[in-house]
């Protein structure tokens, strides 16, 4: 019988199934439920990917970070960047989402020490990999030297900034740059302050870098 040929109200057809519980509701629920079932029916329930944390979204593929010194197993859409990897996966918020085009420093992470634009990064590039946020940087007890000198310095004001800016900090103290104001404002160049602290960051980072 073709497809579209009438049916009887006792002889529903598969569209007309469809389209009165909601077709496309139903086609997105039942594309998330079939790999599911199919790792269940093939014995994998207990895998990695199975018990790793994320949406169970058709394509997602199993990932291991290293955060902040801890594995996590996790399942993203190999679209998902790391910043909304970090954000919404893991829910660690301390890293924000400023512009989400790289261009204003406020989702800079460590990616084996070295610093990132997490916005313009893929989790699935850092598969295996090291990354630390601000939440590994310190303790509200125990604050990271550069988190205590830009309290100290009044390196901040609305707050936005101020992880990726730390973070930001933190990497340039292993970077090559001269001993001068000039220079740390040219390496924290990437790092965007709406409220203008400049000043003060540059006098936080110098305070560190003078104790080195
Ligand atoms: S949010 Fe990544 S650079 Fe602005």
């Amino acid at each position: 019988m073709r497809d579209d040929s009438p049916s009887s109200p006792s002889d529903p057809t598969r569209r007309d199934f469809l389209l009165t519980t909601g077709g496309p509701a139903a086609a997105v629920v039942m594309a998330g439920w079939a790999p599911a079932r199919a790792n269940s029916a093939a014995g994998q329930s207990d895998s990695p990917a199975a018990i790793a944390d994320g949406p169970n979204i058709a394509g997602a593929v199993p990932i291991t970070l290293r955060i902040n010194g801890k594995d996590r197993q996790l399942r993203v859409d190999p679209r998902t960047t790391l910043l909304d990897c970090i954000r919404e996966t893991v829910a660690l918020t301390g890293t924000k989402k400023g512009c989400d085009h790289g261009q204003c420093g406020a989702c800079t992470v460590h990616v084996n020490g070295r610093r990132v634009n997490s916005c313009l990064s893929l989790a699935v590039m850092h598969d295996g990999e090291e990354i630390t946020t601000i939440e590994g940087l310190g303790t509200p007890d125990a604050l990271h030297p550069m988190q205590a000198a830009f309290v100290a310095c009044d390196g901040y004001q609305c707050g936005y900034c101020t992880s990726g800016q730390i973070m930001s900090a933190v990497a340039l103290l292993k970077e090559r740059c001269g001993p001068d104001d000039a220079a740390v404002k040219e390496l924290m160049s990437g790092n965007i302050c709406r409220c203008g602290a400049y000043a003060n960051i540059v006098a936080a980072i110098q305070q560190v870098r003078k104790t080195k």
